[in-house]
């Protein structure tokens, strides 16, 4: 079995009008289905990409692969162990959130910004009880920082001290601080120049050689995960289209839909 196994997954959101509005104007129920049906699964160590235009249902599954939103119906599977399982107990679930940890696209907004970095750092440490004395917890926190290609003396600055691809760098510090083994990136690069994408996404991958991690990858750019994805998926409208890996996916798309994507994205090396 895959280490991440998404099955059937399927979300809705009920965009209707409040009951009495729709009974008096006899509206029918709206519901949007975001996520439609989604299967896909992720060898340990390999990097899964989803692809898909704005609003094709990226983040509602990067959102449920976390457990920050429950599926309509449909499962998640990490190493076997349904993420939204209501009968699991209450320390495995807290360990399974431990192993799946997220980056955002805008770690502006994804990091409080009145908090000083070593805080932001060693909150999961805290949160998850992984160190508890205040000396082991300081050095994890300047390990976790030259990881990422930061400071140690940058642990008393705040986060608008810091440029676009530091902040991200930051917020990857903080998602590896809990020692996890999958990383939900949600467009992590996508609020950066070209340049500083590059330097980015090279840290994920090097990050990745060195823990084995694995990595759901999300992003509407192309050129982005040419170079990042063992496996790419392309999502329209809430629907897996087709799978393939990027070799194939860039010099055969089976889909009118991936071609179109393709043509958009004029720059990619491939
Ligand atoms: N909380 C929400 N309530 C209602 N609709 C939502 C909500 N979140 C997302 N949607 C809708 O679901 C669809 C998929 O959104 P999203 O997953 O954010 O797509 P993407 O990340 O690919 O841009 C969009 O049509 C969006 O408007
Ligand atoms: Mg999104």
């Amino acid at each position: 079995m895959s280490f991440v196994q998404a099955k059937d997954l399927t979300r809705e959101y009920d965009l209707s009008d409040p009951f009495i509005v729709r009974t008096i104007a006899m509206r029918p129920k709206r519901i949007l289905t975001a996520v439609d049906n989604v299967s896909f699964s992720i060898e340990k160590g390999t990097t899964y990409a989803l692809v898909g235009e704005s609003g094709s249902g990226k983040s509602t599954i990067a959102k449920m692969a976390v457990g920050l939103l429950k599926p309509t119906s449909g499962s998640l599977l990490v190493d076997g162990k349904n993420l939204n399982d209501p009968f699991l107990p209450k320390e495995e679930k807290l360990a399974l959130r431990r192993r799946i940890q997220m980056v955002f696209q805008s770690p502006y907004a994804s990091l409080n910004p009145r908090w000083k970095v070593g805080d932001i750092i060693a909150e999961p440490i805290k949160a998850f009880r992984l160190i508890n004395d205040h000396a082991s917890q300081i050095n994890r926190v300047h390990e976790l920082l030259e990881q990422v290609g930061l400071s140690t003396s940058d642990v008393n600055k705040f986060p608008h001290e810091f440029s676009g691809g530091q902040r991200q760098r930051i917020s990857i510090a903080r998602a590896l601080s809990s020692e996890p083994e999958i990383i939900i990136c949600d467009e992590p690069t996508s609020a950066l120049d070209v340049s500083v994408q590059a330097q980015v996404l090279n840290l994920l991958k090097s990050l990745q050689k060195e823990y084995s991690l694995t990595y759901l990858f999300i992003t509407h750019d192309l050129a982005v995960v040419s170079t990042m994805a063992n496996k790419i998926g392309v999502l329209n409208q809430g629907k897996l289209v087709e799978e393939q890996t990027p070799e194939n996916l860039f010099s055969n798309p089976k889909k009118a839909y991936t071609k179109m994507l393709l043509n958009s994205a004029p720059n990619i090396n491939f």
